[in-house]
């Protein structure tokens, strides 16, 4: 896989430095001291060991005890190793897997009697949970340690300072846990780090993921630190680099600044200091997520460089001429700095290239031929994210272009690559990954895909391949994950296609239309996956029976698989680990209480009792559920329940108020029948997502909403709420909240017609909707409603609202889609909607607006002319009808409401100005045009130029 450089950078490091003088003695028959097994069965006595791994530790020799280590000759208890590495190494990073596996992780009280060990020398405690407890002070007392390791382990606070007095120290790791952690690291705080001067011996250095108070104290510290090998501080928060003039840490051959601020906090990119070219031992570097400038001087001075990350540093094509002279680079991570084609000539030289990451540069057109050479040395391409299009290169298609055929790892995701899925790609016998997700491979697969023996991930999601899937694909014995969704597939899916896939964690086929997974009902496959999504695929019409013996599924999307079933008895004792349940869209019968009561119970007990397994999300949308909501699904600790388009009748139960990390509540599209519960703003603040749309709800707005501050969708169209729109609504802060495709820019195509689209995973986390439509809501527009900045839908259409639209409408920058129709408000339409860019859909018809619609680029190109119906005295281009007459009696004569009054006003009177004299010409249009919408418009608008002539 795609190890980060700091894996590579650890097992380079323990390879070579494992020895800390003592072997591991468990079959030898030394036996141990009794004042060593006393003091350990006490430090045993204060630790919570939820899962016995401490259960060996009985009896006189402590030496044979798991995790005990003994000096060979004396006996002493020297290495205490309850380590716990419970991550997988899944994808780019390791992932620690809180929710279901916490109970493996020691913690508890860590008992003085330690210090009693006398020749204690290794310590290593990471990877567990303290639950935010200091580091005790008497670790100062464990003079004799050389290898400290609390990486990872939940520890907070302030590290002691008489750490300081572990003179002897080699090894220090007080790092957080590296890569996307679900679950806490650790919380350590460090205010001066003066005391870490005095480890004359320290060789390696672990920091990451600490705030260090005190940068600049950290750096006159470290640069006391001579025979230093390795320095790790990634994530701290850094935002300056500071200038030695003499740099004492020379012996460094692995430093790890990834992911801090350097040069961000400024207006101007930050130099790499030039002490860094006195480094001259370097061997790992990653300056990665910084933001450095003007690599030249100093990264070519460094010849021993082996990995080198400078991703996402926009330093432009001219880093590639100071790497072109690094011979020795073997790891080369370039992701997100504006490289072109045009430049990569310039790796030529780099004979020991083998991983070289590209992702997010400028890569644009045809893969020049010329790089070939450069290609075909490399064991890991990752080309994804760039705009390469056109065929595939010829070392992709034709391995034999290369004079010896090294790819093992080949990414190019998002792409606009077009070709055939090539026959060749079979011949690369090394690959283990292919990953072209988002890419525009079209055609079938190959059959031939059996003979990549060595495949592991097979991810080609979203491109435009079809046919069936061959069934040699089920020959890959080493396959762990097949994502083929959301391709053009038709056929039938069988056993054949499992046959060897005893190895597969993770299967995805959803969005086929045309493809149906048809097995027998009494095959079982051989593999234990974690994932499974066939949403869109035809599974049904039964319920897979196969699913009864998957044990370890953490996530099951089954959504829209034409399944006719009732929801099988055995379905609770594979969702025991599971975080994501969706079996929305199908025709699953019977009432819910049957399902959560007799189905899920187990669940429910589990997660009461152990407080660990736990379901993230249980999506039952779109089935034909009826009767009232158990209230037993408030025992859940859940964040996603989606239970809309249901039959769903009776209240919310009150057992929701339980439900206080609920993240999204969709209870939309039921018959529910409920005063509108404030308990929901009182009790559910984490909130995302509320629908209650198109129940019976009835009631005034409670202003106990508004404490949900974290809101980013709320609809409560169509029910029977009546009173006014709180203007604390102008207070949800959802905007703060920077979604994953916003980090890029993008932005989501969500609206059609002013209607959203449906939410579908993650996506929602980019939209921002406020749709109370279709209620008895009375009052205006409270203007704070306009500090809603990220809003891109509001619909208020269809209540019996009045005055003006807020002048302050156009601070809604993002908005994308507007309705106002079938109200009763008034006055003028403020010119600043027209600077709206994004809006796509805006109706205002059947109020009663006056006036002339505003002019501008977008309301230019909204020009539907029933957008603006049902407004008699509204006036304009859009609508043909012309505005003529001074004006002024016109705007006095409305009223309307609010202190928006003044500025709508003076924001037309530059449209009244001088088009009086075409009044009468345009009269009768204006007339004729009125005739064909409305009466009572008509009356009006004669009433006003009765008054006027
Ligand atoms: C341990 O003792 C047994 C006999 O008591 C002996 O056979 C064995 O060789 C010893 N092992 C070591 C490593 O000394
Ligand atoms: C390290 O360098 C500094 C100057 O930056 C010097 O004052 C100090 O004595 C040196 N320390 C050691 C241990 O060599
Ligand atoms: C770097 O090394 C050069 C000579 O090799 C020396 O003159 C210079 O002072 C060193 N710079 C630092 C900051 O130590
Ligand atoms: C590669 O090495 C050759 C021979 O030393 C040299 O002529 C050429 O300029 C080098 N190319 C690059 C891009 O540095
Ligand atoms: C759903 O399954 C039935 C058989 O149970 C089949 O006749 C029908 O075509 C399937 N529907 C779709 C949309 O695939």
């Amino acid at each position: 896989m795609n190890y980060h450089p700091f894996l590579i950078l650890l097992l380079l490091v323990f390879v070579t430095n494992l020895d800390v003088g003592f072997t591991k003695t468990h079959h030898s028959n030394t036996t141990c001291s009794e004042n060593d097994q006393k003091a350990l069965i006490e430090f045993k006595n204060g630790l919570i060991d939820n899962s016995n791994r401490l259960s060996s530790w009985t009896g006189q020799n402590c030496c044979k005890w798991d995790g005990v280590f003994c000096d060979e000759k004396t006996g002493n208890v020297v290495k205490i190793d309850l380590h716990y590495k419970n991550y997988l190494l899944d994808g780019e990073y390791p992932q620690r897997v809180f929710d279901n596996h916490a109970k493996n992780f020691l913690g508890g009280e860590l008992s003085p009697s330690l210090v009693k060990l006398k020749h204690l020398s290794y310590l290593d405690l990471s990877y567990n949970y303290f639950s935010s407890i200091q580091i005790p002070p008497f670790f100062g007392l464990l003079m004799n340690l050389r290898f400290l390791n609390l990486s990872c382990a939940g520890f907070g606070g302030y590290i002691p300072k008489n750490l300081g007095n572990l003179s002897r120290l080699e090894h220090l790791y007080l790092g957080g846990c590296y890569g996307y952690v679900i679950g806490p690291g650790n919380d350590f705080r460090v205010d001066s780090l003066s005391w870490i001067s005095k480890f004359s011996s320290l060789k390696f250095f672990d920091l990451s993921q600490l705030v260090i108070e005190d940068t600049k104290d950290l750096w006159n510290s470290i640069n006391m630190l001579p025979s230093l090998l390795s320095l790790n501080l990634e994530g701290c928060y850094l935002n300056i680099l500071p200038s030695f003039t003499q740099v004492n840490f020379t012996s460094l051959s692995s430093l790890n600044i990834h992911h801090n601020a350097i040069g961000m906090s400024f207006e101007n990119s930050s130099i790499i200091p030039p002490w860094f070219s006195n480094l001259t031992r370097l061997m790992n570097l990653d300056l990665g997520q910084n933001n450095f400038d003007d690599p030249t001087n100093v990264l070519e001075k460094l010849s021993s460089l082996r990995v080198l990350d400078v991703s996402n540093n926009g330093f432009g094509d001219s880093l590639l001429s100071s790497l072109s002279k690094l011979n020795n680079l073997v790891y080369l991570d370039l992701l997100g700095n504006d490289i072109h084609f045009s430049s990569l000539h310039l790796l030529g030289n780099l004979t020991s290239l083998s991983v070289l990451k590209l992702r997010y540069n400028v890569l644009k057109g045809l893969i020049p031929e010329g790089l070939t050479s450069i290609f075909c040395r490399l064991s890991v391409l990752d080309l994804s994210d760039n705009e390469i299009s056109g065929l595939l290169p010829t070392f992709i298609r034709d391995p034999s272009s290369c004079l010896e055929n090294r790819l093992k790892e080949l990414y190019m995701g998002n792409t606009k690559f077009s070709d055939f899925f090539p026959e060749g790609m079979s011949m690369h016998k090394n690959l283990e990954v292919i990953d072209s997700t988002n890419s525009l491979l079209y055609g079938e697969i190959p059959s031939s895909i059996s003979k990549l023996s060595n495949l592991r991930f097979l991810r080609i999601s979203n491109n435009k391949l079809n046919g069936s899937i061959p069934s040699s694909i089920g020959q890959l014995s080493n396959l762990e994950e097949l994502d083929i969704s959301e391709n053009l597939f038709t056929g039938i899916v069988s056993e054949l296609h499992f046959a060897k896939l005893s190895k597969l964690m993770k299967l995805h086929l959803s969005k086929n239309k045309n493809l149906v997974l048809n097995v027998s009902s009494n095959w079982y496959p051989t593999f234990q996956v974690k994932e499974i999504g066939m949403t869109s695929v035809n599974v049904g019409p039964n319920f897979p029976q196969w699913l009864q013996k998957q044990s370890i599924l953490d996530t099951l999307i089954m959504s829209d698989a034409n399944i006719t079933d009732m929801i099988p008895n055995w379905l609770s004792n594979i969702t025991l680990f599971m975080t994501t349940l969706d079996l929305s869209v199908n025709k699953l019968v019977g009432g819910i209480s049957v399902l959560c009561d007799a189905q899920f119970l187990k669940l429910i007990d589990l997660s009461k009792n152990l407080n660990l397994e736990e379901l993230r999300s249980l999506n039952l949308a779109d089935n034909s559920l009826e009767g009232e909501i158990p209230s037993s699904l408030g025992d859940l600790t859940i964040r996603f329940l989606h239970l809309q388009k249901n039959n769903l009748q009776g209240k919310i139960p009150l057992s929701f108020q339980n439900l206080t990390w609920l993240e999204r509540l969709d209870l939309g599209e039921n018959k529910l029948k409920d005063v509108f519960p404030t308990w929901i703003g009182e009790k559910l603040q984490s909130l995302e997502l509320l629908r209650l749309n198109s129940n019976q709800f009835y009631g005034v707005i409670p202003l106990e909403l508004c404490q949900i501050s974290s809101l980013c969708w709320l609809n409560l169209a169509g029910n029977n709420l009546y009173g006014t729109i709180p203007s604390c609504f102008g207070n949800f802060s959802c905007g703060t909240f920077r979604g994953p495709g916003e980090v890029f820019g993008q932005r989501v195509e969500s609206f059609m017609k002013g209607i959203p689209l449906e939410y579908v995973g993650e996506q929602i986390l980019l939209l921002r909707i406020l749709d109370l439509s279709e209620n008895k809501l009375v009052g205006g527009i409270p203007k704070e409603l306009t500090k809603l900045v990220y809003l891109q839908y509001l619909n208020l259409s269809r209540n019996s609202l009045n005055g003006s639209i807020p002048k302050k409408i156009g601070d809604l920058k993002q908005l994308e889609s507007l309705d106002l129709s079938h109200n009763k408000l008034s006055g003028s339409i403020p010119q600043s909607l027209a600077s709206l860019n994004y809006l796509s859909y805006m109706n205002l018809s059947y109020n009663n607006f006056s006036g002339p619609i505003p002019t501008g680029n977008q309301l230019q190109s909204l020009d539907d002319q029933s957008f603006y119906v049902g407004n008699p005295r509204l006036c304009g281009i859009l609508i043909k009808k012309s505005c003529n007459g001074n004006g002024t009696s016109h705007v006095n004569e409305q009223t309307p409401q609010g202190d928006d009054h003044d500025q709508d006003v003076d924001e037309h009177k530059w449209f009244y100005a001088g088009i009086a004299p075409g009044f009468c010409v345009g009269f009768l249009g204006v007339l004729f045009i009125l005739y064909k919408t409305r009466n009572r418009g008509v009356v009006h608008v004669f009433q006003c130029m009765a008054r006027r002539l």
